[in-house]
């Protein structure tokens, strides 16, 4: 909220409505009549958001759809030109806590990971279609896994996989569990998925353009990440799009006609105090980069 600083009157838009507790902040210190437009791919989110945010009814408008249809959506329901942008990524607590909805190793549901349940293959598509290469190199890509090729082929050995704790003990099964380790073997490999499942980065490359785009000028994006591959995408387009030239370092005199569109707030962004750590052990790894639209543009 500091770095969105939300003022009366203001237009703000939560791309990643989860519970909506970012949007119910945001509506209060944007009163009396601050407007949200809110959006997640996932239709339960918008359930309950609208549930929870009814006595801000006259001033929210929720739609159900992936973000990287952002400046379409924003369009046409007269977002443009607004205040602050909100991007909280990934899966939200709903996610892992539902069984059902097969993100967690932790318990047993069916091996889904879709935000939107009815889009594309889910994750036991892909565990029970691709071939060895092809799932290496997600969990390789996606979830930073060392051991991608050997999880990958003991995962074709037991197909076909429709539950996550079936998919957890394969995985278990074949690279083993150290002692002492902080992360579940399964981690990386249901990262990995999860990205895949929802094309989440893809879906992050497409939206902070547009993004930028809808901002009035001194206007705020504040993006929060989650894990390493997040964060270097947001990093690198802050910080390309807060340089003047970006020509090559060698380069006698500028010819890429390139200007600043943003100031960072913070060049390394903001991550959890150690106390906020412990109250939210899921804070662990997020971090939240902010950046002001330059009044030039
Ligand atoms: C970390 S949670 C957000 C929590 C929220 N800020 C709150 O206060 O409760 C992320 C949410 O974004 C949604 N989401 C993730 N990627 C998305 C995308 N590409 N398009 C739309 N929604 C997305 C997820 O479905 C999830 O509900």
């Amino acid at each position: 909220m500091a770095a969105l600083s939300p003022v009366p009157g203001g237009r703000y838009i939560d791309a990643t409505l989860g519970g909506g507790g970012h949007a119910q902040a945001l509506l209060a210190a944007s009163g009396p009549d601050g407007l949200l437009l809110g959006l997640d791919a996932d239709p339960r989110a918008i359930d309950r958001v609208t549930k929870r945010l009814a006595a801000f009814e006259s001033r929210i408008t929720l739609v159900q759809s992936n973000f990287r249809h952002l400046a379409r959506i924003a369009q046409e329901h007269g977002f443009e030109q607004v205040d602050g942008i909100l991007l909280d990524l990934g899966v939200s607590s709903f996610h892992l806590d539902e069984a059902e909805q097969g993100f967690s190793f932790r318990q047993d549901g069916p091996l889904d990971m879709r935000m939107n349940p009815d889009s594309g293959p889910s994750a036991a598509d892909l565990v029970n279609t691709l071939d060895a290469e092809e799932l290496a190199d997600i969990l390789y890509r996606y979830g930073e896994e060392r051991r991608s090729r050997r999880i990958a082929r003991a995962i074709i050995a037991h197909r076909p996989i429709n539950s996550t704790t079936q998919l957890a003990d394969i995985i278990v099964g074949a690279i083993g569990r150290k002692p002492g380790a902080r992360l579940h073997p399964a981690t990386r490999t249901f990262q990995a998925l999860r990205i895949a499942v929802n094309d989440e980065l893809g879906a992050l490359e497409a939206v902070l353009p547009q993004a930028l785009q809808l901002l009035k000028p001194n206007g705020v994006l504040a993006v929060i990440t989650f894990h390493s591959l997040e964060d270097r995408i947001v990093k690198h387009y802050f910080h390309h799009e807060s340089r003047d030239c970006i020509c090559p370092p060698r380069s006698p005199v500028c010819t890429c006609g390139h200007r600043a569109q943003i100031k960072e707030l913070r060049r390394k962004g903001i991550i959890p105090s150690p106390t906020e750590m412990i109250q939210n052990p899921r804070s662990r790894s997020a971090r939240l980069r902010a950046a002001r639209k330059l009044s030039t543009h």
